[in-house]
Order: C-alpha cells, then structure tokens, then sequence
C-alpha cells in the first residue's frame, strides 16, 4: 500500500494526489484522501475515497477540489475486505474528526473489539483498522485531547505489525508510527512530507528520514519529533537523498531484484502475521474450504511456483500424510488427470495470470476438484475463478527472476501444510508449536542470511566461477527443489547452463558431466539426510569435480569437503528451504552482475506469460 502525508502551505490535495501517483508502480485498487478543510471554509475533516484506479479519485477531486494545507492519502492494494469504497482508507470515527491509515494486520483485534463494544463503541465494518480508529478515539478522551499520546498509548494495546498515520481536525498535526511498513520523511522548508516510499516525495525535497522500526513521529508545520512506543525521544539523522526517479523506486538498489532479495524478511512477515496461533498449536488461514474432506491433493503450477509446489509436497505429505502430487500446468491439462470430488487442486501463482496454470485450474474444476490459490497479485485472474484463495502477501514483485514471491511461497505451503495436518489429526501439539516456533523465526533468519559478511562471500563465490560454461546444484529432501530452484534463477539471469538434480540421483547420469571445470553447488545444511548428502559431495570431489558447499553455521567438519564454503543460517530442516535459497538468489545475482547481464529484464523471459 502507498501513504503519503502533508502539512505546510501548499493545497495539500495536489501533493497527496502527485505523490500517490509515483507509487503507482505498486499496484493498487483504491485510494482515499483526508484533508483537514481552511477555517474559512468552515474547517473540519473531509474524506474522500474511490475504488478503482488513482485516476477515479484524481478525477473526482479535480471536478470537486478539497481545500487545506494539511492531510493524508492512501492507495490500497487489497489484502483484507473487498477493493470497494467503504473499505478504503483513511478512515475516520464517527464523529469524523479523527482520520487513520492503517497498514498491516493487528493479530489482537477481535479481543480489543470485544473489549470495545462493551465499552458502547459501536462498529461499522469487520476491519481491524476500524478497530484502530475506535481505540485513539477512546485514549484521545482519555488523555485530555493530546493526539500524540492518544496514539501511543493505543498502540501499546495493539499487537502485530502496522504503519498508522493519524490526524485530527482540530490538530495541526500528522501522527505516525510504523514497525514492518516503511516509512520516510521528507523535510522542507515550512513544509512536511511523509510517504510509504521516497518516489512520492521526490518532486518536493531531497532531505529526508528513514523511520525505524517501532519509531513514531510527529510532523507540524515547522519540523518533526520522532520518539521511541514508550515515549522517548530518538535521534534520527537528515539524509540528502540524490537517487533519480528511477533509483528511488528501487529503493536505492541497483537493481528491482536486489531490491526485493532484501525485501524477503518483511514479506515473509506479511505472509505470516496473524496466520500463526503458538498457544494453541494452530494456524488460522481463513480458508472456507474444509481440510479433512480431501484424500488427494493436486499441486499445480509453473517455473518458480512449481519448485514451490515441490516443496509444499514434501511437507505436506510429512506432516498431513496425504498423497499429493505436483504438476507443471502445461503437462496437467492434457495429461488427462485423475480427480474426483476429494480431490484438492492447489494451484501457486505470482501473478495470478499465467496462461498454462489458469487453464489447468479450469480443468481441475471441470472435474470437480475443489480449488485453492497461493497468490501474490489480488484480485488476478485465478483469483477470480478460484474456490478460495491464500494470499501471500509478497507485496509487487517486479523483477522477472522470482525471489521474494518464491520464499512467500513456500512459508504459505508450509501454514497449508499445517492447516491440513490439524485438521487430520496427524501432528499433535508439541511438534505443531515447534513448527510455528520454527516459522515465526523465518524473517529474522532471512535478514540474518542476508548480512553483509554473508552477502560478500556469496560475491566472492559468484565471482571465481563466473566464467564457467556449466553448473550443477544438488539437494537432497525439503530442500532438492531448492536446487532446482537454485539452478533455474542462475540460468534464468546468467545465462549459464545449469541443472538441478537430486543429490542421490547424479550417479545415474550428471555424474558423466564432472570434471574440474564444473562448479557443484550442495545443500548440505543440518537434515537427517546430511551424510548421504556428504557422500554425494565425496563423488564429486573424487572426480575433481569444484564444490561449493552450503553449510548450517558452525558445521567447520564438512567444510574440509568443499573448495567454498556459503555458511547459512541454522533453522529447523522443515523450513531450510525458505532460509537455504537466499544464498542461492545472491550467488545467481552477483554471477548475473558480474557478467554485465540485465537482471531485471533477462532475456526472452516475461514476467507473467499469458500465451500457452
Ligand atoms: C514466468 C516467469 C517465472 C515464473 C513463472 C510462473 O515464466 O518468468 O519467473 O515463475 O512465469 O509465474 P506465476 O506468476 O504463475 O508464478
């Protein structure tokens, strides 16, 4: 979703309107504006919001300008509550004179409605964000009209993962705070921005802040004041900012790849939040079809999502114990598949349009599956034909090798994976919290698989054997697609041949291929398979064949095997495959890069493919 804030001299609608505007490359399907209307018109708040494209509101405004200095703006890319009116921010209370914006999920909400109701509040929509509104109200009350304050103490009733922005019509003031959603300020003279991405703020100022997690902040007029949830001031340094526009949407990156490589962390958050219930040994997934009523499962899907769906079988049949199988889409639909009523069909898609994998989930329904989505992009075509949908919550992802998207991918296949085994009877409390324990660490194990240290020697790596003409990657369990995976983002943006293989399975041919000119890539991270994995390793050294070994941390023993070594992570073997990838993605970037290939755009490869 896109925010963007102003208070200052300028008509406050032509800034929200224009920095909206440059967040358009997000996607969205609504947007809304609050402007705190001129004393001379009468003062008050004034909202406006229209489903659709930016355009809808940009028009509405302009036939029916709303004047005033000061106000904040929103484009919404639907994750909860349908792309409608009514449920695009800002939202006002009752009495219309407080307005938020809200990102992100607040876990605790149906408890603090409960709490609310009794307490007389009276609801409007089944959104947490409303919930918001109700509580700032309520401690606006409380704490004799102080907005800040309000704010504060209402977000230290909330648990999850928020940006919020917040003013009021009797308040020259704009009141933020973010954890996951990002957040930047721009600071001008006399003015004040604030924006979801430095893009929207690019026309007005190049001085700008980089809010921190659990950061919040007051703009006025004249300057800013950034505190800490229980209230204490914070420093934050002034950057000048000189990317051009095109930069500013990689967010400072060189490339959209890198970008959302480094994005992983909070997009597995966002695909994870409120779905994982650690009391109770749940996950809560919102899914209206019923998990025990299937005795197949069908996972469908193309490229990158299929090595998803290899992943999501694996754990699916360890944990529910029951059969599934995986297809490409293409093969799917004219293999004349078996499927019956208890049948699943889950299809996993980006974009939510690729041709082959729409066709197959029309053919899958023709038979009379019941059909689930793991989708990225709402409201995509699939969505639209689907039973139900689990979105994962990846955000845009723009760069045509999937990184970010696959991750989100497979921690979504593992909270099925759950959900099914649950409802089976199949996995008992113990090790079912072990496994929310396991997932709940996902983001932070990616952002440590992704500190600079780490990043430096995956670039060392990529570089010594940048020139090779082939490559091999092997992998054994949960985590053989991740070789697969590994080998087709190398040649995807390299250029360089590579296969994928089960590590058990190269004896019986690539084996042919070794010679000391071809790099080796093993995932050889903590499993019980590890030492068949090591055996493998043997093979290939013995024939001179170049091995380079991912390794869990602190394994010094089987590194003497390997010519280098890429350290990862050490996390639970059933969710390695999310953390063990990352190191992959890097080495296929830094081997791209150094080659002089355009990642972003590879050749002959589209983003989403709509022809068969
Ligand atoms: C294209 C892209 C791949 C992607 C595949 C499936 O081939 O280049 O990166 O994995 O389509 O896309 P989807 O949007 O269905 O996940």
């Amino acid at each position: 979703c896109g925010i963007v804030g102003y208070i200052g001299a300028r008509q406050a609608q032509d800034v929200l309107v224009s920095g909206l505007a440059k967040l358009e490359y997000r996607g969205y399907d609504s947007a809304g504006v609050a402007i705190q209307q001129s004393e001379q018109n009468g003062g008050g708040m004034q909202v406006m919001k229209k489903a659709g494209k930016l355009a809808n509101l940009a028009g509405e405004l302009k036939t029916a300008p709303l004047s005033g200095t000061l106000g904040i703006g929103h484009t919404r890319w639907a994750t909860h509550g349908l792309p409608n009116d009514t449920n695009a921010h800002p939202h006002a209370t009752e009495d219309g004179q407080i307005v938020i914006i809200h990102n992100g999920i607040i876990e605790n909400y149906l408890s603090l409605k409960a709490a609310l109701m009794q307490r007389g509040h009276v609801f409007k929509s089944e959104t947490d964000s409303e919930v918001l509104a109700h509580l700032i109200e309520e401690k606006y009350g409380q704490v004799g009209g102080n907005l800040y304050e309000a704010v504060r103490q209402a977000l230290g009733e909330v648990r999850g993962a928020y940006g919020i922005v917040v003013t009021h019509a009797n308040h020259r003031e704009i009141v933020a705070a973010r954890t996951v959603s990002p957040l930047v300020m721009g600071v001008g003279e006399g003015e004040m921005f604030l924006a979801s991405d430095v893009p929207a703020l690019l026309a007005y100022t190049r001085q700008m802040v980089f809010l921190h997690d659990g950061d919040m902040v007051v703009l006025s007029d004249d300057g800013f004041r950034v505190t800490d949830l229980a209230g204490n001031e914070v420093q934050r340094q002034i950057e000048h900012i000189d990317w051009d526009a095109e930069a500013a949407e990689k967010g400072g990156y060189d490339t959209y790849m890198l970008k959302e490589i480094y994005e992983q962390p909070t997009a597995l958050t966002n695909t994870l939040i409120g779905r994982l219930h650690d009391d109770s040994g749940e996950v809560n997934l919102d899914i209206n079809l019923d998990p025990s009523s299937f005795k197949r499962i069908s996972i469908i899907a193309c490229g990158t999502a299929y090595y998803a769906g290899l992943v999501g079988e694996y754990l699916i049949e360890q944990l529910a114990r029951i059969p599934v199988e995986v297809d490409v889409a293409s093969e799917y639909r004219y293999r004349n598949p078996i499927v019956s009523e208890d049948t699943l069909a889950i299809v996993i898609s980006q974009s939510g349009e690729t041709i082959d994998t729409l066709e197959a989930l029309r053919e899958a329904k023709k038979y009379g599956a019941k059909t689930l989505g793991v989708i990225n992009a709402k409201g995509s075509s699939m969505t639209r034909e689907l039973d139900d949908t689990l979105y994962i919550h990846a955000g845009p992802e723009i760069g045509v090798a999937s990184t970010k998207a696959y991750t989100a991918m497979v921690s979504a296949m593992l909270l099925l994976a759950l959900w099914l085994a649950r409802a089976r009877g199949t996995l008992d409390d113990a090790k079912a919290k072990e496994l929310l324990h396991a997932a709940r660490e996902l983001p932070r194990l990616v952002e440590e698989a992704l500190s600079p240290e780490r990043v430096e020697n995956i670039k060392r790596v990529a570089e010594k054997y940048a020139h090779s003409r082939d490559y091999l990657f092997l992998g054994r369990g949960v985590n053989a697609p991740t070789a697969l995976e590994g080998a087709l983002k190398l040649k995807e943006i390299s250029y360089i041949h590579a296969e994928g293989y089960a590590a058990g399975e190269m004896k019986h041919g690539p084996i042919a291929l070794i010679d000391s000119d071809l790099p080796v890539v093993v995932v050889a991270t903590e499993s019980r398979l590890l030492e068949k994995t090591i055996s493998n390793v043997q093979e290939v050294r013995a024939r001179a064949g170049k091995v380079i070994a991912l390794l869990s941390d602190g394994d010094i023993e089987n590194a003497q095997h390997a010519d280098d070594v890429i350290y990862v992570p050490r996390s639970h073997e059933m969710v390695s495959p999310v953390v063990n990838v990352v190191a992959l993605q890097l080495l296929s970037y830094f081997t791209a890069t150094a080659l002089g290939k355009d990642v972003d755009k590879p050749r002959n490869l589209a983003k989403s493919v709509t022809v068969e």
